[in-house]
């Protein structure tokens, strides 16, 4: 994930789970401003996507958690996307982010071919204020990841 993104969980570093930050800074903090210790198999800072991956090659699986700069880069690297699609025009958000830059295509930014294979639809309730939908999407266009 990005640093900004790192930055915006409210539990830090994130319990459960190997981590990967990416950013120029020289350290990383809790939600309380201290600069967090960097340890193997639990919170790492690269300088780089790149050096970031070389990090998770032998890994099964690696989700790519954003931000915008995150994922239109390591579109190119993906086999899978799940995006959740909230059913509301009112959400204004501070960062967007055009993975299928024409209306109603399949066809990424770097032109390649995905398809939806699950899709589940959740209707608003107590705990979420718009109807949404979870997509499960594949990747058509055949990719090397790592060569
Ligand atoms: N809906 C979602 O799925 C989702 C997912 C993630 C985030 N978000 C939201 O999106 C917002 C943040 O997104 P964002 O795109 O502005 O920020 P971001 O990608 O999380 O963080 C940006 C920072 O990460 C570092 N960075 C990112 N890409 C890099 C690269 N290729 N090489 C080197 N450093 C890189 C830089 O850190 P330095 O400045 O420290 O060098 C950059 O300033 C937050 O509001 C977050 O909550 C939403």
């Amino acid at each position: 994930m990005g640093r900004r993104t790192f930055d915006d969980q409210p539990v830090r570093p994130i319990p459960n789970c190997f981590t990967i930050v990416v950013t120029s800074d020289t350290h990383l903090t809790d939600p309380n401003g201290l600069i967090l210790e960097e340890r193997s198999g639990s919170l790492l800072r690269t300088r780089s996507l790149t050096e970031a991956m070389t990090f998770v090659k032998e890994f099964e699986e690696v989700y790519i958690v954003g931000g915008r700069r995150i994922y239109e880069d390591s579109l190119q690297f993906v086999d899978e996307l799940i995006i959740t699609h909230v059913h509301s025009e009112d959400v204004v958000g501070d960062t967007h982010l055009n993975l299928f830059p024409e209306k109603g295509s399949l066809r990424d930014r770097n032109n390649d071919l995905w398809e939806v294979v699950r899709s589940h639809y959740h209707a608003k309730d107590d705990r979420h204020q718009f109807d949404y939908t979870i997509k499960y999407y594949k990747r058509v266009t055949l990719r090397t990841v790592f060569a």
